[in-house]
């Protein structure tokens, strides 16, 4: 994929400097950027279903790592965060009953919506929270080396990666 059709170009600005999640940011990023060449190369659903799935559960997963870390570092604001977290993937499932139920294809207009929630999401909530727990001395680096084995456990069994990766 060429620069200029990268449909979502991950940038330093968002960046939460917390590594793990950055990571896991991209990896939605990439995700989505997989998404959107599935769609305008008209790979078929079953393909693009298969994406979308990945998606989700990577979504999933990724939320619940990301409120353990703010419920082990007692961040004030955890709940108003669950809250944008499962209303998302509430929006997320509407979408695609819409899809289903209407039969017209809705991906590009899914895209953007998520496209745009996600830099919304990290440049607002997310980095409040990051900067917050730092400020607040949590260590970030004794969490993250223990996040980031568990993580690696979390994604196994999902096998998300294999499913986009190898489409
Ligand atoms: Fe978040």
């Amino acid at each position: 994929m060429s620069n200029d059709e990268i449909f979502f170009k991950w940038s330093p600005d968002y960046s939460v400097n917390i590594k793990a999640i950055d990571d896991q940011h991209q990896e939605l990023v990439n995700i989505l950027n997989r998404l959107f060449v599935a769609v305008s190369k008209r790979e078929g659903d079953q393909a693009i279903a298969g994406i979308l799935d990945a998606l989700v559960s990577y979504t999933q997963t990724h939320f619940a790592l990301e409120e353990r870390l703010m419920r082990q570092a007692k961040y004030k604001d955890l709940e108003p965060h669950i809250a944008e977290h499962k209303k998302l993937l509430e929006q997320l499932d509407q979408l695609a009953k819409k899809h289903m139920l209407e039969e017209k294809p809705i991906y590009f207009e899914m895209l953007a919506f998520l496209k745009s929630w996600l830099k919304v999401h990290i440049q607002g909530v997310d980095m409040k929270y990051s900067t917050a727990l730092q400020q607040a001395g949590f260590s970030v680096d004794a969490w993250e080396r223990e996040a980031t084995a568990e993580f690696a456990t979390m994604s196994n069994s999902k096998k998300w990666w294999e499913v986009w990766k190898a489409a």
